[in-house]
């Protein structure tokens, strides 16, 4: 099997390549205190040397300018500026975690009697947040698996449509360029979360979405050591989640700012890694007998390969594996004899991880059918050869008894 190469996308509007912007982008308050890096300024109280000074602040954007803590420091906007030009978008607003970034953006497009349309398969706690939080409250959520799906359910009265490429877990692709047309035909704006892919191989604005998001916990800081949301577009596009980010007090620490400006470093470096090893183990694994199928997007031989190659320049590490029927014993010991793959939630950090991954329908069963059990691996940046001995050991596991 082939296998597909990856570039990064292009920003042709950055006065030089995305590598060199990733070195240089975010780093123009170093210069006072002579620096390579950019100050950590952790602030609750901010001083302002004159009255007219003082008052001002309180005219400029939220989250981008100087006036109280809440709403940042320099530390804050180094990192939003610097996604905001990685995304080829005007402005990037830093939340406490994606999940805060998602329910930013639902929060801000929710009413009473108003309709949101959410892509089939979206990370779980982003279907729960409109199941459990935004439907009581009155908003009708509705569900679409297509292009063509949302067609036949989209008006001009919908608020919102919400897609994430590949959806989680069932890493189904939606062809964001049909979703985008469709909802701006009818001038209802797109969030996409872009997670997975982040600005490197996805450039989730030039195929028309009007509001990225991403967990920058996962590959923007790349070390697992920080929880952050950002989400990019144009003020007009923001500014509703703005104002409810600005409502709500939500803030992100100065600390987790500098570490995610310090993880950007190497993002060029380490996502074209995470591809190459995520695809050689992908291809390995889908020849063994105890695996039923990968769901990876960047395999050939993935229904979503097309539309992955038309939207995505690379595909990294984390990817969902449907074993052959197993029992419960036999997976709690192949996962557990993993030498290399740490057990736990998560993916987008240097190193490998497997979970059980239990889709949507089957939540809350106290144990999982033998049949159809699927796992979530992340491919981190050991060398894949040791990454795939490390599943050849534990894999004949799988076919053991119940003993
Ligand atoms: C696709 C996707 N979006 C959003 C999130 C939420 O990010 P966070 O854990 O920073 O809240 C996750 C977390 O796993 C995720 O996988």
């Amino acid at each position: 099997m082939k296998t597909p190469a990856c570039t990064l996308t292009s920003r042709p509007d950055l006065p030089a390549s995305l590598e060199t912007a990733l070195v240089h982008l975010g780093r123009d308050s170093a210069a006072a205190s002579h620096a390579v890096n950019p100050p950590l300024v952790r602030a609750s109280t901010l001083l302002f040397p004159t009255l007219a000074d003082f008052k001002a602040s309180n005219g400029g954007c939220v989250f981008e300018s100087p006036r109280y803590g809440r709403s940042g420091t320099s530390t804050q906007f180094e990192l939003q500026q610097a996604m905001a030009r990685l995304s080829g978008a005007e402005s990037c607003i830093a939340t406490p975690s994606g999940l805060s970034a998602i329910a930013a953006v639902l929060g801000a497009h929710a009413r009473p009697g108003g309709l949101i349309l959410l892509q089939e398969g979206v990370y779980g706690p982003t279907r729960a947040l409109c199941e459990q939080v935004l439907a009581p409250l009155q908003c009708r959520v509705e569900t679409f698996c297509s292009a063509e799906d949302l067609a036949g359910k989209l008006t001009a009265a919908s608020f919102l449509v919400f897609i994430e490429v590949p959806g989680s877990l069932t890493m189904q692709m939606v062809d964001v360029g049909a979703v985008c047309a469709l909802a701006a035909a009818q001038g209802v704006p797109v969030a996409c979360d872009a997670t997975w892919g982040t600005p490197l191989f996805f450039d989730a604005h030039r195929h028309g979405v009007d509001i990225a998001i991403h967990a920058a916990t996962k590959y923007l800081n790349g070390h697992s050591d920080v929880m952050l949301g950002l989400t990019t577009g144009s003020y007009a596009a923001l500014e509703a989640t703005r104002s409810g980010c600005d409502r709500t007090g939500s803030h992100v620490s100065a600390d987790a700012c500098w570490l995610a400006l310090r993880g950007l470093r190497t993002l060029h470096l380490r996502m074209p890694r995470h591809h190459t090893s995520a695809l050689q183990v992908a291809q390995w694994l889908s020849l063994q007998p105890q695996i039923e199928r990968v769901l990876f997007p960047a395999l050939p031989t993935d229904p979503g390969h097309a539309l992955w190659q038309r939207y995505f320049t690379g595909a990294p590490g984390p990817f969902t594996v449907e074993l052959a029927p197993c029992s419960e014993p036999a997976f709690t010991r192949f996962i557990e004899s993993l030498q290399w793959f740490g057990l736990g939630t998560s993916w987008g950090g240097f190193e490998s991880l497997v979970m059980p991954a239990i889709p949507h329908h089957l939540r809350g069963l106290p144990v999982q059918p033998d049949a159809g059990r699927l796992l979530r691996l992340h491919i981190g940046l050991e060398s894949p050869d040791d990454l795939c001995r490390d599943l050849a050991a534990a894999l004949p596991l799988l076919q053991g008894g119940a003993g």
